[in-house]
């Protein structure tokens, strides 16, 4: 078993550092393979996903991600951007569904930023496409009638990059609550309307699940209001970026919420993926040691899982970390004062 690790820029290291940790003190004997991505990298070799970590990547049964971003990067031409390495990774390996699961852990209601009895009940899954949509459309600058500087991104889905990621959805719902929540725009946006479209056509598939169908905008109200509504939660890659960062302050902090990136390529054990917490390198915080690792370690309990067929040592992993939280382990973003290492420590402690 060979897995890639790319700490990235900001907490990256940090919470990557646990991770790895945990995974060491599980003796599972995984081979692992260390590389630089985003700003790290455009710093020492000029570009923000060398050619050597891709093939690195690409070479592995899993890649464990920590965090890209950098603000000295921000004004840098975008395709040389510490961005440009996830999304060129979730690309370059079609890594096209991402899974951002988001529950809350018994005795941590009193953190989410809802009511702890309409936090109690969260208990979903978003289903976020990651290879098409606004983020890989044509984009630039231009200058328009009026002579003034505009900017442009062109948003599309295919037919069949839709129907693919709807097949994964429709299958988590049926090992879970058999709830679809389709999630778009289809009001105003032709996008959305053959994303709709294309879903009911592959839900006849699977007369097993329900399906609904929500704006986003609505989606957006739902989530806080009734939370508990949700099983899975389908939708495109801009609405998922933002739902789930949403989702996460429902949980209690984005610092606990993990994501697994799939395509269809198998590895002996499971499906081939890259795995990393939902939030960004937090430049704000980066050096001072008070990051949140429990979402990278979730994240590696999910690359575990998936790609290595490792269940036990998985449900391990999440075990020890929701003991840790049950035991009041808890950092800054949670109104604890638990440092990156000591958390690292705590949830080592409950193996
Ligand atoms: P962010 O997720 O990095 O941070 C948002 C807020 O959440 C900050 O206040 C931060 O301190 C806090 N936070 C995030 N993770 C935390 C953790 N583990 N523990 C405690 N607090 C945590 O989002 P941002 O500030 O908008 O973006 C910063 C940079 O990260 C940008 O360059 C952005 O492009 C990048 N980014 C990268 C990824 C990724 O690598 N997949 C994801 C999101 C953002
Ligand atoms: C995420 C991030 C990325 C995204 C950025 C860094 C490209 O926000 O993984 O949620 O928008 O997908
Ligand atoms: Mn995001």
């Amino acid at each position: 078993m060979k897995i890639a690790v790319l700490p990235g820029d900001g907490i990256g290291p940090d919470i990557t550092r646990e991770a790895v940790r945990v995974i060491e003190a599980l003796g599972l004997g995984i081979e692992m393979t260390w590389a630089p991505v985003g700003g790290a990298a455009y710093k020492a070799h000029g570009h923000p996903l060398p050619a050597e970590t891709l093939a690195i990547a690409r070479d592995s049964d899993a890649i464990l991600f920590g965090a890209v971003g950098d603000p000295d990067c921000d004004a840098l031409d975008r395709h040389l951007r510490p961005e440009q390495a996830i999304l060129g990774l979730r690309k370059a390996l079609t890594l096209f569904a991402n899974l951002r699961p988001a529950r809350v852990f018994a005795g941590l209601e009193s953190h989410s930023a809802l009511r702890p009895e309409i936090a109690g009940a969260i208990d979903l899954v978003i289903v976020r496409e990651l290879n098409g949509d606004v983020y890989f459309g044509e984009k630039g600058f231009r200058t328009n009638a009026m002579g003034e500087r505009e900017g442009y991104d062109v948003m599309s889905y295919a037919t069949s990059e839709v129907q693919r990621i709807a097949h994964i959805a429709f299958r988590a719902a049926q090992g879970r609550g058999r709830r679809v929540c389709s999630v778009d725009k289809a009001n105003v946006l032709e996008t959305s309307q053959l994303w709709r479209d294309t879903v009911i056509a592959v839900a006849r598939e699977y007369p097993d699940v329900a399906l609904e169908h929500m704006y986003v905008d609505n989606a957006a109200m739902q989530l806080v209001k009734n939370p508990g509504h949700f099983d899975v939660v389908l939708t495109g890659n801009l609405f998922g970026d933002i739902l789930s960062d949403q989702a996460s302050m429902c949980v209690g902090s984005i610092g606990l919420l993990a994501s697994a990136s799939l395509g269809e390529r198998q590895t002996a054990w499971g499906t081939f993926g890259l795995y990393e917490p939902i939030h960004g390198s937090a430049p704000d915080i980066a050096g001072k040691g008070v990051a949140n690792p429990m979402a990278t370690i979730l994240s590696a309990a999910m690359l575990l899982r998936h790609s290595l067929g490792l269940a036990d040592a998985a449900e391990r992993i999440e075990r020890a970390v929701a003991h840790a939280l049950g035991d009041g382990v808890l950092s800054r973003d949670l109104g604890g004062n638990a440092g990156t290492a000591e958390i690292g420590d705590a949830v080592l402690a409950r193996l």
